[in-house]
């Protein structure tokens, strides 16, 4: 939530800025606004309610001068949108200025203080009671550096913040704890930004900042110590990203693009880490956890949103191919649930950001219980993955939609090449093992195909874009893609749809169903067609309008759904890769045809890194 960037060099600080804004747009979108500095100048701060392209309006009108400044955009937690709550925030004295992303817990404590004080404070939000709390000990000690240790040493909470002050025109601060935050080394310049796509055009060179430390920046380099000033070498790593994959190319959206690149990142994402025909499976992240896995008795595994419904494609790929006691917890819930952790309990997160706040808690309570903990993230070096034992990446590059598609594509590829090596550890056979991974290695151009059915899901998305309520039904693996199909839909396109295991319809669900209720059945050829025929049958008994997911060539449905929409047959347990598909299409074009703005949904940010 909330997307922070600084600059400090010789570039005009304000195009550095915006550019870097619409970039982290996908944070939060509720405002935003700058601050920078120019030279003993003072501190020119704009700020404005709604998107980063209404700060740039405002600023084409009213522009900032300097080659140093601090920027964000916003995802409102404490106080509404508004431009005295936008950041950044100013201290008393109006020497110091701050932009945060995070919750500052202990706000209040620190605000009734400061008001004892005599300090009047201008906001609602939790931020300001950090930057004039640093304002009040800075006015004491005179002591930059030192009174920004001391006050990060008294908030509670989570914090990435930056922060630029008049006295120090040459100096840019950036500190972290629970929010990421990187630094970027340019040439004679530095920049500080929650994620990589930000300053990716300026460099590629970075030093992650972990939990706990405080970078200076300016002429005299760039200088990390911890909240207590014991210094800290900087790590600097190389950025795994290109401008190219976060830009549009075409695409009208985000999520669009993402969509069609899923045969392309599953590609990716396998390989190299399947060889079919030795049967074997190679996960080069997990090597240094081999034994735990071989030894596993019982996995648990947690995420939040698309992340979880991966998950309980993962418990049903797990417990059919590797016979492993597999239970799906929402992270939210497992972080407060004081979990059962015993010898032969594997633990597994997933988290396309690696930043989601309940994971990364669900993630440290495992820990602190003794379990051995493997990630599978697609940001590479982000939290979740620098604190699991060990992992696998997705690497299907930045997912800028706030709709997660081919990350959750990704996410049920990693955990089927993972069941298939603890099947083969345990009872599969090499060519059962051989027969799995061919046919997942066949899976990139199957999606090729169902990506075909674009114009007819178009079709169906606008009769069917009127109605406000939807059923979304699967059974077995395909019960969270039905799931997952409801979510999408919701997302983007703010049309109320409930997922459900398809026999569970006629224990309640089933009244809501009326003349021309969309129903939305993922039904591919499996063990259980028939029974999902049966559904269909009693959903036409009340005039709903069936839409059914099914395998290539299954006449039987033609004659019974409303649409049919067919994507190509495969492994009914690997089938979710491909039914997915035209239910992500089918939300874009819902939501397309509403005139929502696809890639940022009102109310919801791709990295929810609050509570
Ligand atoms: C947010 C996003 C979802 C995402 C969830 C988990 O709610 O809107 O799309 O699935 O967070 O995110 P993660 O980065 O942990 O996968």
């Amino acid at each position: 939530m909330c997307g922070i960037i600084g600059y400090i060099g010789r570039k005009p600080v304000e195009r550095v800025l915006l550019t870097g804004l619409h970039r982290l747009e996908y944070r939060g979108y509720d405002s935003a606004g700058v601050a920078t500095l120019n030279g003993s100048g003072g501190i020119h701060v704009r700020r404005v309610v709604g998107r980063v392209r209404d700060l740039e309006r405002h600023l084409q009108q009213d522009p900032v001068p300097g080659t140093l400044g601090i920027a964000h955009t916003r995802w409102a937690t404490h106080g509404r949108p508004s431009e005295i709550n936008a950041h950044p925030h100013l201290d008393a004295s109006g020497r110091l200025a701050l932009v945060h992303n995070g919750i500052i817990e202990n706000h209040d404590t620190i605000r009734t203080f400061l008001e004892g004080q005599g300090i009047t404070f201008r906001s609602e939000t939790d931020t300001e009671a950090l930057v004039q709390l640093i304002g009040f000990l800075y006015e004491q000690t005179g002591d930059l550096v030192e009174s920004v240790r001391r006050a990060l040493r008294d908030v509670d909470g989570t914090y990435g913040i930056a922060l630029l002050c008049r006295d120090a025109p040459e100096t840019l601060i950036a500190a972290r704890r629970g929010s990421p935050l990187l630094v970027g080394i340019g040439e004679d310049e530095y920049l500080v930004s929650s994620d990589g796509s930000a300053i990716i055009e300026h460099t590629s060179q970075v030093v992650y900042l972990q939990d706990g430390e405080i970078a200076v920046l300016g002429p005299a380099g760039l200088t990390i110590t911890t909240t207590d000033a014991v210094p800290v070498e900087a790590e600097v790593s190389e950025l795994e990203m290109t401008l190219e994959q976060i830009e549009l190319a075409g695409f009208e959206h985000h999520m669009l693009k993402e969509i069609y690149e899923q045969p392309e990142t599953l590609r990716d994402t396998m390989r190299g880490r399947i060889d079919a025909r030795e049967g074997r499976v190679k996960l080069g992240g997990l090597v240094t956890c081999e034994r735990e896995i071989a030894r596993a008795r019982r996995l648990l595994l947690a995420g939040c949103g698309t992340a979880w419904h991966a998950a309980l494609v993962g418990e049903y790929l797990f417990e059919e191919l590797a016979r492993v006691p597999t239970e799906v917890e929402y992270a939210s819930e497992l972080r407060y649930r004081n979990p059962i952790i015993d010898e032969g309990t594997l633990a597994l997160v997933i988290s396309q950001s690696g930043e989601t706040a309940d994971t990364l808690a669900a993630l440290r309570e495992m820990k602190t219980k003794g379990a051995t903990v493997l990630g599978v993230v697609n940001v590479v070096g982000s939290t979740i993955a620098r604190e699991t034992d060990a992992g696998v990446y997705l690497r299907v590059g930045p997912e800028i939609g706030v709709a997660s598609t081919k990350a959750f594509t990704a996410q049920i590829a990693v955990l089927a090449m993972l069941a298939v090596d603890m099947g083969r550890r345990r009872h599969l056979s090499p060519w059962q093992t051989a027969e799995v991974l061919a046919e997942l290695e066949a899976i990139p151009e199957k999606v090729e195909q169902a990506l075909k059915l674009d114009e007819q899901v178009q079709d169906l998305a606008r009769q069917l874009v009127d109605r406000d309520n939807w059923l979304y039904l699967g059974r077995g693996v395909n019960y969270p893609v039905a799931l997952e199909g409801a979510l999408k839909l919701k997302e983007i396109s703010y049309i109320h749809a409930e997922g459900l295991p398809a026999a569970e319809m006629k224990h309640g669900p089933i009244a809501l169903i009326d003349k021309g209720m969309p129903v939305v059945v993922v039904a591919p050829r499996d063990h259980m067609h028939d029974k999902i025929v049966s559904n269909i049958e009693e959903i036409r008994s009340r005039q709903g309008r069936v839409i059914a997911v099914t395998t290539e060539g299954d006449t039987r449905l033609r004659g019974l759904a409303d649409a049919v929409l067919e994507v190509p047959a495969t492994l009914p347990i690997l089938s979710p890769l491909v039914t997915t598909i035209p239910l992500q299409l089918l939300a874009y074009h819902c939501a397309r045809l509403r005139g929502h703005d696809v890639d940022k949904p009102r109310n919801l940010a791709k990295s929810v890194t609050v509570e």
